[in-house]
């Protein structure tokens, strides 16, 4: 039990970086930095009690800054893409920053993976609370929003992630954490071999620069379909339009509604080391990414080399460029209203 800190490097601008290791009775750990607050380590044990880092990240916080795949980031205050980058709140648009084509990505350069939180651990909860105040105007969009994210390690093995905000004037508010994950190790590469159960019975489609088109589509009969547990190579290279435009999985699908409960909405397995990773949340989207982007531009941690699909994400989140699409739930957050959302990340084994 207990929280370390130690130094993480500077930041090209000249700021110290930290590195927060959190560790639970089971001797579990999770490393959290205040750069982004970013995930930067998960460490737990496979089915035969061996420990390994189930989580890509790099060594430093330069590396850090240079990334382009956004490891184990907190993303806010929108995440995925906006087009146009024109954010719609109450019939008005707000210009943001077009850092993808003519859209917006995971909120600009000006986003939350690139600031320096102020942090505070608190070791009776194991958790590290992170704290922002994002001035009026920040990535174009209105209100002063004041924003923690917690970050708690159980001792059932989860990694809680708590977000929480309040704003002046109607914003945005749509956070996530984009982690990797490969069961398997970090260091194992390709994740087609991780079974995925997904509680999702529809997905949004996307069109030109994986913008969604505004449908909402039934997974039945298409590759889509994960509601029964399947290797996540199986049909990822199928002919099917959606999978062909996003190479591979990169889609935001429909959770079952929540009514502001967390329900588990995915498990993964890995089965070789016996490893499983389960997802709660009462968000009403995830963004299930195959890592189809992915690679070692700079190296990896302990020096290792990251390729194609060597992670995958799954992205809790409202649905992406809601704005602009009617039969999408809001993500605006109006003035004074409680921003309140958790997601769960729950470590397991498979039992013999
Ligand atoms: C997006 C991917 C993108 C990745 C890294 C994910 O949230 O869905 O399309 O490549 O972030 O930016």
């Amino acid at each position: 039990m207990g929280i370390k800190v130690s130094e993480f490097g500077k930041t090209s601008k000249g700021s110290e970086a930290h590195l927060y290791t959190v560790v639970n009775s089971r001797g579990m750990a999770m490393e959290v930095s205040d750069y982004g607050a970013t995930l930067v380590s998960i460490i737990v044990p496979d089915a035969k009690g061996r420990m390994d880092d189930v989580l890509l990240g790099y060594g430093d916080v330069q590396d850090y800054e240079k990334g382009t795949c956004y490891f184990g980031a907190c993303i806010g205050r929108n995440g995925n893409r906006v087009k146009n980058a024109q954010a719609v709140i109450g019939g008005k648009v707000y210009q943001m920053e077009k850092n993808e084509g003519e859209n917006s990505l995971h909120s600009g350069s000006e986003g939350y993976s690139g600031i320096i939180w102020d942090a505070e651990a608190d070791p009776k909860e194991n958790s590290v609370r992170f704290h922002h105040t994002g001035a009026d105007g920040e990535q174009g969009l209105p209100g002063t929003f004041d924003v923690t994210v917690t970050y708690t390690l159980t001792d059932e093995n989860e990694i809680r992630i708590h977000y929480e905000g309040i704003s002046d004037k109607d914003t945005i508010a749509n956070m996530t954490n984009h982690g990797y994950y490969n069961l398997a190790g970090h260091a194992s590469g390709n994740v087609e071999n991780h079974v995925l159960w997904l509680d999702a019975s529809a997905f949004t489609p996307v069109g030109e620069g994986m913008i969604p088109t505004g449908e909402i589509l039934d997974v039945e009969g298409t590759p889509m379909d994960f509601r029964v547990a399947k290797k996540i190579g199986r049909d990822i290279g199928a002919d099917y339009e959606q999978l062909k435009i996003a190479g591979g999985y990169d889609h935001n699908y429909v959770l079952p509604e929540s009514n502001g409960s967390i329900r588990r909405i995915a498990q993964v397995t890995e089965e070789t080391c016996g490893r499983t990773m389960e997802v709660l949340t009462d968000a009403p989207g995830v963004q299930f990414y195959a890592g189809n982007f992915v690679e070692s531009r700079p190296i990896g941690k302990e020096g290792v080399v990251y390729g194609k699909r060597s992670g995958l994400c799954l992205e809790t989140q409202g649905f992406p460029d809601a704005g602009h699409h009617e039969a999408f739930p809001t993500t605006v957050l109006k003035a004074g209203d409680k921003y309140d959302t958790t997601t769960i990340y729950r470590f397991g084994v498979l039992s013999e």
